[in-house]
């Protein structure tokens, strides 16, 4: 991990003095000309422009099957995604945050916990880039969902709320409401994407909380993680991705990882397709 990073920061500087493609244009040289067209060219398949063919080519589709979902997280130095009263935003840079509004404009679904609604009161637009919104999926079990959270704003994209039979859901009738069966209020994550699947969303982005995207990872849900490392220390906190323990290092996860410069942070693009359970058409047998 130590060299990739070293990698990136080398190829930071290699950009500063011959101007060749990389992560740090990716981020510093995103104008919105250059990002126009990406959105339409990505889904209808044909290359995408320098620099954006290195970073977003792997999203396009999935090893495992024609689901592509992607875990994101934002955190400090020391592994917080936010402070103990829930405040996190924000912890990336403004290039950090262009990237994630590019990302969720490559995306057909932007899936967030219940806990991240009632934090924060996102918008999960992409406000500050050029392309569609996303599909807004919010993962709500127990009906905590309030009507006038701003994810449920009518702007055009679809709204999706998924949670259980028994739950009161009160709701406007344009927003889709997914029923899912659960096990104390845990809908088994690929139960989500399969129901987010057959209603045509396939390229997935969970964007948070720490337990979503964690619940997700533990399930064998995630092609890709992305960590976006802010360097800032906020010393105490909310935990980043948190897993069942471990008694070694050696035990740890080490999944190929690039690692990108994008302003003050650093994002890690780690490939978790190799533990990827099948939920849509398997391409390649388990
Ligand atoms: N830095 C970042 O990148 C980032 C991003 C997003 C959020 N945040 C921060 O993270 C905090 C919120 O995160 P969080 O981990 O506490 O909450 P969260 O992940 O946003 O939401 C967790 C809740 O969502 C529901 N849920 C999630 N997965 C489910 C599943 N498979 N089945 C059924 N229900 C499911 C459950 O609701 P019930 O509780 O009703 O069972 C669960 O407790 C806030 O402080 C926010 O600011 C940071």
């Amino acid at each position: 991990m130590y060299q990739t990073f070293m990698r990136s920061v080398c190829k930071k500087n290699q950009t500063v003095s011959d101007g060749t493609m990389n992560a740090h244009s990716l981020a510093a040289g995103a104008g919105s000309d250059a990002w126009a067209g990406v959105p339409a060219a990505f889904r209808e398949g044909g290359p995408l422009p320098a620099p954006w063919h290195e970073f977003f080519g792997p999203l396009r589709t999935g090893l495992r099957d024609e689901l592509m979902v992607v875990g994101q997280l934002g955190q400090s130095l020391d592994g917080r995604i936010a402070t103990n009263t829930g405040h996190s935003q924000y912890i990336n840079c403004a290039a950090g945050l262009d990237h994630l509004h590019r990302l969720r404009a490559l995306m057909d679904a932007v899936v967030i916990g219940i806990g991240t609604v009632l934090a924060d009161n996102p918008q999960l637009t992409v406000r500050r880039v050029a392309g569609p919104n996303p599909a807004r999926v919010i993962l709500d079990p127990h009906g905590r969902l309030p009507p006038d959270a701003r994810v449920l704003t009518a702007d055009g994209a679809r709204r999706v709320v998924v949670t259980t039979p028994e739950a009161a859901c009160a709701v406007a009738d344009q927003i889709e409401v997914v029923r899912l069966a659960a096990d104390k209020g845990h809908i088994a994550p690929a139960t989500v994407l399969a129901a987010l699947a057959a209603r045509g969303l396939h390229r997935i982005l969970i964007e948070g909380g720490a337990r979503t995207v964690s619940g997700f990872m533990s399930a064998g849900c995630l092609d890709r993680l992305h960590v976006m490392v802010a360097p800032i220390i906020l010393g105490t906190g909310r935990a980043g991705i948190s897993l069942a323990p471990i008694d070694r290092v050696d035990h740890a996860l080490r999944p190929p990882t690039r690692a990108y410069p994008i302003g003050e942070d650093v994002l890690f693009d780690c490939d978790l397709s190799a533990a990827r359970v099948p939920i849509g058409r398997a391409k390649i047998s388990t």
